[in-house]
């Protein structure tokens, strides 16, 4: 079975792609794709692209062109939730699309004709990268977080996803108090999740989403999402992927 590990920025895929066994290129869309073995799974890595339509094309893409049949997200996120720190990690338990609003002819956020906001990330393989991220990151001591030297926690909820880079306090506090009015308790906020969890579902392919916390989503989000994203993200994805692998079925 191909496992599809996607990210949107090369640093937070790490050095996953030197890593393959049989390893080939190819190029699609103005994309590089990177097949191979990892840890005796056939995977395909492949850059997401910034914000929504890009996620979905490339997931689409992944499927359908490299026969993918699970799908793996790693990068980074804003953090919303209170408790959820820069260096935390968060397993989407579901994704919803912020940025999405057709209303008054569909209630707020609901995907149009989809009849929900909410679209669920794949509970087993969820579970696996919840396992892999423990194992990996929790309890180490935590030279990742830049806000103190408490360890690093692992969050499981709701991720959103939308094509803004939230970077002020006020923007973050709305985005949170509005989703939450609505019984939408958001962890994290990113600009793919929630697009590759609806081509993942079209195609009923399973997937999960981690995200490590870069920034808090405020006013200083551009300083701590660079200087994050520089020094630490990749750390994170490579040592959870390399621990996940090996529990995946083949
Ligand atoms: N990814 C990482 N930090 C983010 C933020 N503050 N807003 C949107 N996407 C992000």
């Amino acid at each position: 079975m191909v496992t599809a590990i996607l990210s949107a920025l090369p640093e937070e895929q790490g050095g996953l792609a030197a890593a393959l066994q049989e390893h080939a290129t190819s190029d699609c869309a103005g994309r590089t794709f990177h097949t191979g073995t990892l840890h005796g799974q056939r995977v395909v890595l492949a850059l997401s692209g910034i914000g929504k339509v890009a996620a979905a094309i490339t997931a689409t893409l992944l499927i359908e062109r490299f026969g993918a049949r699970r799908l793996i997200f790693t990068g980074v996120a804003g953090g919303l939730g209170k408790g959820v720190r820069v260096g935390d990690v968060v397993v989407a338990r579901h994704t919803l699309q912020h940025d999405m609003d057709a209303s008054p002819i569909f209630p707020r956020w609901e995907l149009p004709l989809r009849g929900t906001a909410l679209l669920a990330c794949d509970t087993s393989l969820s579970a696996l990268l919840l396992r892999a991220a423990n194992a990996s990151v929790a309890g180490a001591s935590t030279r990742f977080s830049l806000e103190n030297h408490a360890p690093a926690r692992i969050h499981h909820g709701l991720i959103v996803s939308g094509d803004r880079f939230v970077s002020t306090a006020r923007e973050s506090a709305l985005l949170r108090s509005g989703l939450l009015a609505a019984g939408h308790d958001a962890l994290a906020v990113e600009m793919e999740g929630a697009a590759v969890a609806q081509a993942c579902s079209d195609y009923g392919v399973p997937c999960a989403i981690l995200r490590t916390i870069s920034d808090r989503a405020d006013d200083s989000a551009h300083v701590d999402f660079s200087r994050f994203v520089r020094d630490v993200a990749s750390g994170y994805a490579e040592r959870i992927v390399q621990a996940l692998l090996p529990s995946l079925p083949r």
